[in-house]
């Protein structure tokens, strides 16, 4: 199971990255501005940034809503690093242009989805990533772990290599989730993967055993 981490705040990307389990970085429009990156050359200049940080995969996602605009924006983002990934949103021309990047041999990771008929059409077109969004249909009285299931089944049935990428994981009650689905990857703010750390057995064993030393040595 690969760990991303959904930030694009390069002092939460470098503690991820430290802490040797990281596999990659997704970032948004939303999470970049919060980050406040705007303007052509300074977004550019922030994924390079982050491509410097780590040796993973990095989504960046195009702004543009039609297929010209998508491809345009698409090959400037792949040309900053090969390890940029072009996230793409599940719309018809998106579709389109997940087929393009996938014959041009860019990555893609198809994001907002929300049902298991949208990670369909995102395999076919050949996405290397489909991103449903557990939280967010969580928050709207939906199951977001039933749909990673879905579409785990779905994509097993059929040996699609689009690798299922869990995204809107807000606690780690739904990265366990998805490890016992078996989603492919989990992407998450860091909080959430450092989270899975903390049991008070740990700590209350771990300072007994230096107390215990302690005594023992003086
Ligand atoms: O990057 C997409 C997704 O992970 C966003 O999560 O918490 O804003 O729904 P959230």
């Amino acid at each position: 199971m690969k760990f991303f981490v959904d930030t694009a705040n390069l002092d939460d990307i470098r503690e991820a990255y430290d802490l040797g389990v990281l596999d990659g970085v997704t970032t948004n429009p939303s999470l970049m501005a919060k980050e406040g990156i705007s303007g052509h050359d300074n977004v550019i200049d922030h994924y390079k940034a982050i491509c410097d940080i780590v040796d993973a995969n990095v989504s960046a996602e195009v702004i543009s809503t039609d297929f010209e605009g998508m491809i345009k924006e698409g090959r400037e983002l792949a040309k900053i690093d090969d390890k940029i990934v072009v996230k793409v949103p599940m719309i018809k021309d998106g579709v389109k242009a997940i087929k393009q990047f996938t014959a041009d041999g860019i990555r893609t990771n198809c994001t907002l989805v929300f049902s298991a008929g949208q990670a369909i059409l995102a395999a076919k077109a050949g996405a290397s990533y489909v991103s449903p969004f557990i939280g967010r249909l969580d928050d709207i009285g939906f199951d977001g772990l039933e749909l990673i299931e879905q579409i785990v089944g779905i994509y097993d049935n059929f040996g699609f290599g689009t690798e299922v990428l869990a995204a809107s994981v807000r606690h780690t009650m739904h990265l366990l989730q998805c490890a016992e689905i078996g989603a492919d990857v989990v992407t998450c703010p860091l909080k959430v993967i450092t989270s899975l750390l903390n049991h008070p057995l740990t700590d209350k064993g771990l300072a007994q055993f230096l107390a215990d030393h302690a005594k023992a040595n003086g």
